[in-house]
């Protein structure tokens, strides 16, 4: 019954409330997977966007979640778009959003990292502010990279938000092959000073032709990215869709985000591990996600529809 932001904010602060009572606790489990080298004691997390500022990681990991992605954060804080910017489509069990990143920035979040007495798999999710041009984006991931890099089982590189203006662009060959080949080299640097190898995972759109998709396969088998999140929201309207802008998910999104897990999967096949998200509503939609190539999957707007009952 309340406005969606509203929502947002209530069940936050329920869920850290709940983590009082049930402190997230690492229990022995019989399901774990092994992807990019780290242990998940499931293959469910939570997909980014939910958590941006890391408030909630006990609490959310405290569900069951087998790991928690946290963020788009950026180097500064930032209020994001004017509100109303989150849309309910209830009958199509969607979601459009056009948040643009709202965060209490980088250092924060590793605050609230700082903070947690049981850690669960953390992935942090980092992208650039409003602000800083399109050709300083490296400088912001950079900055962020630095900060999350002890603090993070594995670090996202955010560069399919269609809510903040040209950062797609950055999914061009080019662009991209520039800057993973910039943040492996600082994630090169990084390992030697602090002995320890944090995965770096690419987040790409849904929204990108074949010959897109050869592209970015190509560049991201060439700089040896540890592993890609497909997909993002999408800017593409069916029938019927409310074209409120912004990008959707939740149900419409899943077999567009699954036809590009596939089409990913077939360029590089098992060699970079695909993070499926994109729709996941239903059990069926996460064995259709492993089918098409994922290893792991996230959920975001099925959590909203389906309440944590989903992870069960
Ligand atoms: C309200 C909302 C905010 C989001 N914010 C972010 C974000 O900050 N960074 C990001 O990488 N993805 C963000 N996402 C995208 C999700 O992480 C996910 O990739 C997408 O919603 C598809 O999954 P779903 O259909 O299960 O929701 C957001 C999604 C929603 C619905």
């Amino acid at each position: 019954m309340l406005p969606p932001e509203a929502a947002h904010a209530v069940t936050l602060q329920l869920i850290k409330l709940r983590s009082l009572f049930f402190p997230f606790k690492i229990k022995p489990s019989k399901i774990t997977v092994k992807v990019m080298g780290i242990e998940f004691p499931n293959n469910i997390g939570l997909a980014a966007g939910l958590d941006k500022n890391g408030d909630c990681i006990a609490g959310l990991a405290s569900l069951g979640f087998g790991f928690v992605e946290i963020g788009t954060l950026t180097p500064l804080p930032q209020r994001g778009n004017p509100k109303p910017r989150i849309f309910r489509l209830i009958k199509q069990k969607a979601i459009i959003n056009r948040m643009g990143f709202p965060n209490k920035g980088i250092d924060h979040a590793i605050k609230q990292i700082q903070k947690l007495k049981v850690k669960p798999i953390i992935g942090i999710n980092i992208g650039k502010n409003k602000d800083t041009e399109i050709e300083d984006a490296a400088d912001d991931y950079m900055l962020c990279m630095q900060k999350a890099y002890p603090f993070a089982d594995y670090i996202t590189v955010n560069i399919s938000s269609p809510n903040t203006e040209s950062l797609r662009e950055l999914q061009n060959e080019e662009h991209l092959h520039a800057l993973l080949a910039t943040l492996k080299n600082m994630q090169n640097l990084l390992n030697h000073q602090y002995d320890r190898y944090v995965p770096l995972v690419v987040k790409i759109a849904p929204d990108l032709s074949s010959e897109q998709i050869k592209h970015i396969a190509d560049v991201l088998i060439a700089t040896e990215v540890d592993g890609v999140i497909a997909t993002n929201t999408t800017v593409q309207r069916t029938e019927g869709i409310s074209k409120e802008q912004g990008g959707l998910s939740g149900a419409p999104l899943t077999a567009i985000s699954t036809d590009i897990i596939k089409q990913l999967y077939q360029h590089i096949g098992p060699k970079i591990p695909i993070i499926a998200a994109g729709g996941i509503m239903n059990k069926a939609d996460i064995q259709d996600k492993l089918d098409a190539g994922a290893s792991l999957v996230q959920v975001y707007t099925g959590l909203i529809y389906e309440g944590p009952g989903l992870l069960k």
